[in-house]
């Protein structure tokens, strides 16, 4: 079975969020699953190749805008996986990752590769991911190239509005397109929307997700025609690299730990009690927090995204408690500005009790999950979301919105605790039930940490959907 992977971001050669990790580990765990697999993505100016071995394999041009564009394609092998990347050099369209009206210039540069076969392997399946592959799909039908699409939605609310012209650039005939009537009025086409129409079947990220999208709650404008594809609309929950990511290779966690006390591969592991404990002792003194093991540690991970992710029911409920903190919470992430000062006058004025930083450092991040007792993650809507499965896997007990891919991955009092309406109410009161239990039940609060710990995310069971889905499109 021969499957492209396309994508805009592959860590760790380029991350911005979930989708990089996506990226990065699921071609991994199909390809020990027996799939003959391999990535696509752009060859920006940023991308970190470290010392993998990197060769061009061959220049290619084509005629895009009216103007002929040389593309490069450059192959290297994952540093973790060992999965073939190829990478697309062009300076004009493919340096920058933010170049958002160019992801057609991506789309149309990877069907010519198809087409002219220059990478002397003809995939049966092309794996799309997000917007960026949007119109891959139709562009396959125009070309009536023999090659089945699927497309992978992690986030129904980046669709990616480009003016109409760029179908010109692209040399595609807009009747093939299907634009609405609204669409023609902004002369926008939509890059998601048409990946949807177009694929062969669509996958969400998580089962919960691939239900509330056919909703007009979370459908993002588009549940309408979601509706219309019921029975090729496909729910996969991710997983995380268990083996390696957060074990073997991580040396940021200054006293790992595990359920009981083991040696593994040379690295002592100590048992989950003292590992805590001494990391949070590590983490108050790093961030400049009180130093006490009795005060317990909260902690959010997360882009600063205004729509998605809860600051704003966090921000009410930490102004409500922050005069008198019965926890410590530890902030990381960056995004919104308005967001960020916001939270930053918390850090100003309750430096011991409340840590913000504003960054991406995910070093800092595997401390935070291994010296904190609770995550928030009070998401809006979470189309699988990967944080709350990390911190179980450190037995940092998440509290979060009973939605989306947080409802299938996380048992109400058994894993974790969640929490229905979305409303800073319902969040603390959830949070003050879990503090109380922390506080006063260690029993039954240490059997939520053992059994988030044992938790299986590896990717085996989603790889195995995955995997029959491509069956299904061959068959
Ligand atoms: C997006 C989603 C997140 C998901 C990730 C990977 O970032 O917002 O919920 O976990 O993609 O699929």
């Amino acid at each position: 079975m021969k499957v492209l992977f396309v994508v805009w971001e592959v860590d760790p050669f380029f991350k911005l969020g979930g989708l990089g990790d996506i990226a990065r580990s699921l071609p991994g765990a199909l390809i020990n699953s027996g799939v003959d697999i391999r990535v696509i993505t752009p060859y920006y100016k940023v991308e970190k190749m470290g010392r993998n071995k990197k060769q061009k394999i061959a220049t290619f041009s084509f005629l895009y805008a009216r103007r002929k564009q040389k593309v490069e394609i450059w192959e290297t092998l994952h540093p973790f996986t060992k999965v073939p990347c190829y990478f697309l050099k062009n300076k004009k369209y493919l340096d920058k990752a933010t170049l958002t009206e160019t992801w057609g210039f991506f789309d149309k540069a990877v069907i010519e590769i198809l087409k002219r076969n220059l990478l002397n392997w003809e995939p049966e399946i092309l794996h799309l991911n997000d917007r960026h592959c949007g119109l891959i799909p139709l562009l396959v039908k125009a070309e009536k190239l023999p090659v089945k699409t699927m497309m992978t939605i992690h986030n129904l609310a980046y669709q990616g509005k480009s003016p109409i012209s760029i179908l010109t650039d692209m040399g595609i005939d807009h009747s093939i397109v299907k634009i609405t009537k609204w669409e023609i009025k902004s002369h926008q086409v939509n890059f998601l929307m048409e990946g949807i129409i177009h694929s062969d079947i669509v996958t969400v990220v998580s089962p919960t997700y691939s239900k509330e999208i056919l909703t007009e709650e979370f459908g993002q404008g588009l549940n309408e025609i979601l509706v219309g594809m019921e029975g090729r609309i496909f729910g996969i929950l991710n997983g995380i690299d268990i083996d390696w990511r957060y074990n073997k290779l991580d040396h940021s966690v200054k006293f790992p730990y595990n359920l009981s006390e083991k040696i593994v591969d040379g690295r002592k592991y100590l048992n989950w009690k003292d590992g805590k404990k001494l990391n949070k002792h590590f983490l108050q003194k790093k961030l400049g927090l009180k130093i006490d093991e009795n005060i317990p540690v909260l902690c959010f991970i997360g882009r600063f995204d205004a729509r998605q992710k809860g600051l704003d029911i966090m921000h009410t409920m930490l102004r409500r408690n922050a005069d008198n903190m019965k926890y410590q919470i530890v902030i990381l992430g960056s995004g919104d500005k308005d967001w960020e000062e916001r939270y930053m006058w918390f850090s100003t004025f309750y430096p011991k009790y409340i840590s913000c930083n504003l960054k991406f450092d995910e070093s800092l991040a595997h401390q935070i999950y291994a010296g904190s007792d609770f995550i928030l993650v009070p998401s809006l809507y979470e189309p699988c979301g990967l944080i709350q499965m990390i911190a179980m896997l450190f037995g940092t007990v998440p509290i979060a919105h009973d939605t989306g891919g947080l409802s299938d991955s996380i048992k109400d009092n058994f894993n974790g605790f969640l929490f229905e309406k979305y409303s800073s109410e319902a969040l603390e009161k959830t949070v003050n039930k879990a503090l109380d239990l922390w506080r006063n039940d260690k029993e039954r609060f240490n059997k939520i940490v053992e059994n988030a710990l044992i938790s299986d995310f590896t990717w085996n069971k989603s790889a195995k959907e995955y995997i029959s889905l491509y069956e299904k499109l061959l068959s």
